[in-house]
């Protein structure tokens, strides 16, 4: 009988502690104790997130655990929500994950003045390091070329899995921008490097393990699983970077800053910022810098084998606008209208962070007929915008007509948000919208991409770090172009 009625008091407690508040977003209805953890797919997350508007409309509310999140749904919606409100959601949720081992460290879930101060010094320096100019031009065109060596010692003769190569040509343009260096894709640290980027945003971001341990972390602390690897990752990722540091320090001229670590020494100096942070600040560059771009360029190989007439009037623009006798370069991008949409088509199609990264509200806000209390956390369901039929022709057909008018001319989407909105907009956007147009028109110039004989593309994903295809094996020629083109 006790324990009958101490479940009993348990239930009715959890139902009067996590009731909906009044004017708050509807949603299904949720079990004691779990919320709607088991009504969601967690192998498709954004499909089931994007299947609930259907019935509870373009902003509703589910709990998770002990933790209500308010999702975002279509263009408008995120429009005001993160635009017009912007000021509203400019926070992140605390993840105990993260918090845990480095509290109040980076960028991507910090807040207030920590974060302000590290984003600004992040979209600083990578400005000042060249995003939109020719030093890191320069080092993105040379990295596609060890790209498309690696490619061409194939011969073409064997279908290879673009994945790793793929990943290390991007992550070699963090390291330039972070450490000042390339690496040989060969080489010891780098490989440990990539290792460990890797099996960091799996454990962050996979959102199912990161969801259960933020939903209830007293208990996941205690419970044994892949999540408590977060902190030797750190820590071993602290150890290789602090070497880098050391190196820095000995030959470091402060007039003269070689990369991100040095622009971060001199802060360190003037003691506003502080080491620790400087070792979660790359982490985190190197995690969302790396697997999101590679993802798109891994979308782009499938996409352009999947449509080979696609392909080839993209080869055709470039060849007629750059040839075959020099590098692709930003000045191009103008005289490339075709090439230029079918990149952005690329990401649209690829969704490559379906639900964004989880705002939080720092305020209480109102939203249509909602009011959603400060605290809350808001996911910007990105996929309901990049698929919202109201604003795409065939939203769900891969068309790089959607960027271009009647005249063959690029034009510019407002629906257009793989990289979300706002405040906390993606902070490496002006650096991957470079990075994918170079490496795009470097492989497009030098290859043509198909599928091994008698092997359909398959454009199916795996929902984890980010929205990536299933892994496949594709083949690259080497084009054949006559030298007056
Ligand atoms: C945040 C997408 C490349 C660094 C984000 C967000 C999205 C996104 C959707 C969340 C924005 C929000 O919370 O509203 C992408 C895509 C990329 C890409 C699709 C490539 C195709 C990069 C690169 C870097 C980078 C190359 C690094 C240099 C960041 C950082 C944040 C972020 C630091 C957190 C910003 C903050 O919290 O203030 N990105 N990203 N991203 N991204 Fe990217």
């Amino acid at each position: 009988f006790l324990l009958l009625f101490s479940v009993v008091f348990l239930v009715i407690a959890d139902y009067v502690k996590n009731r909906r508040p009044n004017s708050f977003p509807p949603g299904p209805w949720a079990l004691p104790f779990v919320g709607n953890i088991f009504s969601v797919d967690f192998s498709k997350t954004h499909e089931s997130l994007t299947k609930f508007a259907e019935t509870y409309g373009d902003v509703y509310s589910l709990r998770m655990g002990q933790t209500w999140m308010v999702v975002l749904n279509g263009f408008n919606t995120l429009k005001e929500a993160l635009l017009t409100q912007g000021h509203c959601v400019a926070d992140r949720p605390i993840l105990p994950l993260q918090d845990d081992v480095a509290p109040n460290q980076g960028i991507i879930t910090t807040n207030g003045h920590m974060w302000k101060h590290q984003r600004r010094f992040a979209l600083f320096t990578l400005k000042y390091f060249g995003v939109g100019k020719k030093s890191l031009e320069s080092a993105i065109v040379d990295e596609s070329m060890h790209f498309c060596k690696e490619i061409a010692d194939l011969k073409g003769k064997e279908p290879f899995n673009p994945h790793i190569i793929t990943n290390n040509a991007v992550a070699n343009i963090i390291c330039t921008l972070v450490f000042g260096h390339r690496f040989e894709y060969g080489d010891e640290k780098f490989m440990k490097l990539m290792g460990l980027t890797c099996s960091c945003s799996v454990l962050l971001t996979v959102f199912l393990t990161a969801q259960l341990y933020n939903s209830f972390p007293v208990l996941m602390r205690r419970v044994p699983g892949p999540h408590h690897t977060i902190r030797k990752i750190y820590s071993d990722f602290m150890d290789l970077i602090k070497v880098d540091i050391s190196k820095h320090k000995e030959d470091w001229d402060p007039s003269e800053p070689r990369d991100y670590i040095d622009c971060y020494l001199s802060e360190i100096q003037k003691a506003t910022f502080y080491e620790d942070n400087l070792i979660i600040c790359a982490l985190e560059l190197f995690v969302a810098g790396s697997e999101t771009t590679s993802t798109t360029l891994r979308w782009a190989f499938l996409y352009m084998a999947k449509y080979p007439e696609i392909q080839e009037k993209v080869q055709a623009e470039i060849d007629r606008v750059i040839g075959q006798s020099r590098q692709p370069s930003m000045m191009d991008r103008a005289n490339l209208p075709y090439t230029d949409a079918v990149i952005h088509e690329i990401l649209r199609m690829g969704n490559i962070v379906p639900l964004s990264l989880p705002h939080s509200t720092n305020n209480e806000m109102q939203l249509g007929n909602y009011t959603i209390p400060k605290g809350v956390v808001i996911i910007p369901n990105l996929t309901s915008v990049l698929f919202d039929k109201k604003e795409w022709e065939t939203p769900y057909t891969f068309n790089p007509g959607h960027f271009l008018n009647e005249e063959g001319k690029f034009v510019k989407r407002a629906a257009f948000i793989p990289f979300s909105a706002g405040k906390r907009v993606c902070l490496g956007e002006n650096l991957a919208r470079m990075e994918l147009f170079l490496f795009f028109t470097s492989f497009m110039q030098r290859f043509t991409f198909s599928m091994p004989s008698g092997v359909k593309p398959v454009l199916d994903y795996r929902f984890g770090v980010t929205l990536a295809p299933i892994q496949y094996k594709i083949c690259a020629k080497l084009r054949q172009v006559s030298s007056s083109q």
